[in-house]
C-alpha cells in the first residue's frame, strides 16, 4: 500500500537550485509513468474543477490485489452526480477491475483482497452492512457483450420490476415504454415485444440491456467498453444515447477509444498500471491536459 510519506515519482532528481523566476509545476515533468512502472507512490493529478461537482460515488484510496498482484494502488476518484465520466487508459491498467469492485462484482473472487474505500451517496459500498443485492441495484452494469437473458424483450426490460414483485400491467407497461425511449430503442422494439431477445442485434441487445439497466432506475450506470463489440452504426446509437443520458443519470464508462471518450463524457480519468494519473473535464484532458504523459497517451503516443 502506498502512503504519502513516500517519496514522489516527481521530486528533483538533482539538489534544489535556486531560481531567479518560478519554477514550473511539477506536474508539467515527465517521468511520472516510469515512475509508476518502477512501482513509486505518483499522487493523481486532478482538476480543480471537480471540487466544484457534487460527487455521488467517491473512490477513497481503494487498493485492490488478484493474489500477490496489486492491480490497483491508491485510487483516489469523485464521480460526478448526473455527468459522463469516461476511464481510460492501456489495457491491463485496471479499468474493468476498478468498475467491477464498484458493484462489488470482485466479491466473487475469493483471492481479491482490497483496503481503503469506496461510498455511493455518502455511505460505504464495503461496510459489512451492505446488502449486495441492493447496492447492485443501484447501480447498474453494461457489460462489453451485450448479456440479454433468454426471455422476452418486455420480460427483460422489466425484470428488476419482477424481481421486486411488481404485477401491476399499467406499471409495468409504462417503465417498459419508457425505459425503451430513454435507451433509444422503443420505436424498433415496440412491434415486437413479445419476440425473444435473442433474436435480436448485437446493437439492439446492447440498446435492451441499458433499457433494462434504465428500467431499475440505478444511482449510476457502469459501461465497460459497451461498443467494443458492436458495428460502427450501433456504436453511434450508443454513444448518441450515453449523450442523451446526460444529466439525469451518472454514467462511469470504460473505453480505450479516445474519440468515444471525448465525445460521450464530460470527465475523462487516464489511468496507468493500476493507477489514477490525470482527472479533469474532457475537454482540458483532451486539449490542454495537465501532463505530458497524459497528452502521450490520449494523443496515440503509447498504449
Ligand atoms: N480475475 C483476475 N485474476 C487475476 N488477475 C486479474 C483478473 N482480472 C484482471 N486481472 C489483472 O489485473 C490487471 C488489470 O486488469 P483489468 O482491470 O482487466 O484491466 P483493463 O480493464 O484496464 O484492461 C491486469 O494485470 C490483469 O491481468
Ligand atoms: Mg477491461
Amino acid at each position: 500500500m502506498t502512503t504519502a510519506s513516500e517519496p514522489m515519482a516527481d521530486a528533483p532528481r538533482e539538489p534544489a537550485r535556486r531560481h531567479a523566476t518560478p519554477r514550473p509545476a511539477p506536474a508539467l515533468r515527465g517521468d511520472r509513468l516510469a515512475a509508476i512502472a518502477r512501482g513509486e507512490a505518483v499522487p493523481t493529478e486532478t482538476h480543480r474543477e471537480l471540487a466544484g461537482e457534487r460527487a455521488i460515488l467517491e473512490v477513497d484510496g481503494f487498493n485492490l490485489w488478484y493474489g500477490t498482484k496489486q492491480a490497483l494502488h491508491d485510487i483516489h476518484l469523485d464521480v460526478p452526480f448526473g455527468k459522463v465520466t469516461a476511464l481510460v487508459g492501456p489495457s491491463g491498467c485496471g479499468k474493468s477491475t476498478l468498475l467491477r469492485s464498484v458493484n462489488r462484482l470482485n466479491d466473487l473472487l475469493d483471492t481479491v483482497r482490497i483496503t481503503g474505500d469506496m461510498r455511493l451517496d455518502g455511505a460505504s459500498i464495503y461496510h459489512p452492512s451492505v446488502d449486495v443485492i441492493q447496492l447492485r441495484k443501484r447501480m447498474g452494469m453494461v457489460f462489453q457483450k451485450p448479456n440479454p437473458f433468454p426471455m422476452s424483450i418486455y420480460e427483460n426490460v422489466v425484470y428488476s420490476l419482477r424481481i421486486d414483485g411488481v404485477r401491476d400491467r399499467r406499471v409495468l407497461d409504462e417503465v417498459c415504454e419508457r425505459s425503451l425511449q430513454a435507451a433509444a430503442f422503443w420505436d424498433e422494439a415496440k412491434d415486437r415485444l413479445k419476440e425473444s431477445a435473442l433474436g435480436l442485434s448485437g446493437g439492439q441487445q446492447q440498446r435492451l440491456c441499458i433499457a433494462r439497466a434504465i428500467a431499475a432506475e440505478p444511482d449510476v450506470l457502469l459501461m465497460d467498453e459497451p461498443c467494443s463489440a458492436l458495428d460502427p452504426i450501433a456504436t453511434g446509437k450508443i454513444e448518441d444515447l450515453i449523450d442523451a443520458l446526460k444529466g439525469e443519470y451518472t454514467v462511469l464508462i470504460v473505453t480505450h477509444n479516445m474519440q468515444q471518450a471525448s465525445r460521450t463524457s464530460d470527465y475523462t480519468a487516464f489511468m496507468y498500471l493500476g493507477r489514477l494519473v490525470e482527472y479533469g473535464p474532457t475537454e482540458a484532458i483532451f486539449t490542454r491536459p495537465h501532463l505530458a504523459e497524459t497528452n502521450d497517451y490520449i494523443t496515440g503516443r503509447f498504449g
